[in-house]
């Protein structure tokens, strides 16, 4: 190349980066849709204390139903990280790599790292470990952050309150996550090495996951008093055993282990270990929000709000004593519903609250859309070989229109028995609906006539899915018509709904 042109090519491609907004991409692990600014649409229990993430909420696009495509950390972010789903991205459980198993995929942060980003990764982003090559190293444009991690992930108490001289030795890691976010930031602000570099910066905390490890104070925000017990602590009427998953990392603390429990259905711990289990899992929320607070609050301080897109979701949801379980990994409503919102400064400045159905795999595609990079195309059946595309949708149209019906249908799933059997989930407005057929884990199909158990929930007159009444003869033709609709899968309801 000419030298001329190569300045060009450089100084256009700066520009190109300049005029791009940054992403600040905020997660957090087990994190129920259960936050301040929820309160007055549906019973949040306790009050709940999390003034900077409503404070966020207040500023972005509020996408209120939404859900995980698989209820357990490697496959769900695995997923919204590709913009692609499990029987895609062939990641079923936190032990597969999708470059290895499925296919070389542009991940998101990749994305923005080709369009002229500075790319960089802070705390838990991807799973760690082998199921992500050690944070996918392709996505970034620096070595990747990680916490020294000390103790404090050692199942020694699931709840465990820390004092100042308990972390004096070896800070809390989301601390210390929030702490390298912070001072990334201000290398790209003004005076900073990497000032007028545009950056997609993803910051990801470890917390509220077991064990509930979480400085002291944030437990008097919480009250004994009023914490209550779940109202159901048991599995739904007629619940096919094959739905029901061990509280696996419970089981494994030394808090728990003397109380003899086994998870098994319909077993609960005895009251008093609920509520401290169901406490400590709000102050852990309140904790983490006080992280992701100092993190905000620096972005405001350098002056960089208005030109940074902030995205906020939780991996997927989680039970705190609901259906007697403690953990994810089903399909139960309260495992797959997470949280999202995106702030767009200048656009979503007064809050937009979308109550349409929506999926964490649309996240990569939206923030594409609202940075205004060269969109995402639909993968095609087979993709592969397809470096770039996805299987979600942009929900930016929200933004305009928050009552737009995007998709009337959005699609989890969670395997069983060593991957032959999946549970196949889908919610409507109405209703959720889960086959749980064979499965084959080398073609990733399902064997839709080797059923072994289905579940129904009507949400109109049981929205904590006490009753499972897939048997149940007046909803005969209901659950024909959603087999149906499951069976078909995600592709038709984006090709019916979408572009
Ligand atoms: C994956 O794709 C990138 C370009 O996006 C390429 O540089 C790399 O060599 C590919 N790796 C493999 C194993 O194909
Ligand atoms: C669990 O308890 C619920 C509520 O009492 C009951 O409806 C359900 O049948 C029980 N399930 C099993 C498997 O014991
Ligand atoms: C747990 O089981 C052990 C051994 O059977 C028994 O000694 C202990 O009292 C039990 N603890 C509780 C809380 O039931």
């Amino acid at each position: 190349m000419h030298p001329f042109l190569a300045i060009l090519v450089i100084f256009s491609a700066t520009l190109l980066a300049d005029a791009g907004k940054n992403v600040l991409f905020i997660t957090a692990d087990d994190l129920r849709p259960e936050l301040g600014f929820y309160t007055g649409e549906r019973s949040i229990h306790p009050d709940m204390h999390t003034p900077n993430i409503d404070a966020l909420a207040s500023r972005s696009l509020q996408l209120r139903n939404t859900y995980a495509q698989q209820a357990m950390c490697g496959p769900s972010r695995t997923s919204f990280l590709t913009g692609r789903r499990p029987d895609t991205t062939r990641v079923h459980s936190n032990m597969a790599y999708f470059r290895e198993v499925a296919g070389n995929f542009t991940t998101l942060p990749q994305y923005f790292k080709n369009n002229g980003y500075h790319s960089l990764g802070i705390g838990k982003v991807f799973h760690p470990g082998s199921s992500s090559g050690n944070d996918d190293p392709p996505s970034w444009s620096q070595e990747y952050y990680n916490p020294n991690v000390c103790s404090w992930d050692e199942y020694r108490r699931c709840t465990w309150p820390v004092t100042p001289e308990d972390t004096a030795e070896c800070p809390l890691p989301d601390v210390a996550i929030a702490d390298e976010a912070i001072k990334s930031l201000q290398r790209f602000a003004p005076g900073g090495d990497m000032e007028g570099t545009s950056f997609f910066m993803a910051v990801g905390f470890n917390k509220p996951h077991l064990p509930f490890v979480f400085p002291e104070e944030f437990l008097d925000l919480y009250p004994e008093e009023e914490i209550s017990l779940p109202t159901n602590p048991f599995v739904p009427s007629e619940y096919p055993e094959v739905a029901w998953t061990l509280p696996y990392l419970l089981l494994r603390c030394d808090d728990i282990t003397p109380l003899n429990f086994t998870g098994a259905i319909n077993e609960t711990l005895p009251e008093w270990k609920q509520l401290e289990l169901r406490r400590a899992y709000y102050a852990s929320v309140s904790f983490i929000d006080h992280q992701m607070g100092r993190v905000l609050d620096e972005l405001d301080r350098l002056g960089m709000r208005d030109r940074t897109l902030v995205s906020f979701l939780g991996d997927h949801g989680f039970k705190i004593g609901e259906h007697g379980g403690w953990g994810k990994s089903c399909n139960f409503d309260l495992s797959v519903h997470a949280p999202l919102m995106v702030s767009i400064p200048g656009d979503t400045n007064n809050g937009i609250i979308s109550h349409s159905l929506t999926e964490l795999v649309d996240l990569y595609p939206t923030l594409v859309d609202a940075a205004g990079l060269p969109p995402i195309p639909l993968c095609p059946e087979d993709s592969s070989d397809v470096e770039i595309c996805t299987e979600g949708a942009s929900l930016i149209p929200l933004a305009a229109d928050p009552e737009a019906e995007l998709k009337s249908k959005v699609f989890s799933q969670y395997p069983r028995e060593d991957n032959i059997v999946m549970g196949y989930s889908m919610r409507t407005r109405r209703f959720r609906y889960t086959e749980w057929p064979g499965f084959d884990s080398v073609t990733m199909t399902p064997n839709w006539d080797e059923l072994h158990g289905v579940e129904l929930y009507d949400h109109e007159n049981d929205p904590d899915e006490n009753h499972n009444v897939g048997n149940d003869p007046q909803y005969a033709e209901t659950r024909i018509q959603l087999s149906r609709e499951l069976r078909l899968g995600w592709r038709n309801e984006i090709k019916n709904n979408v572009q």
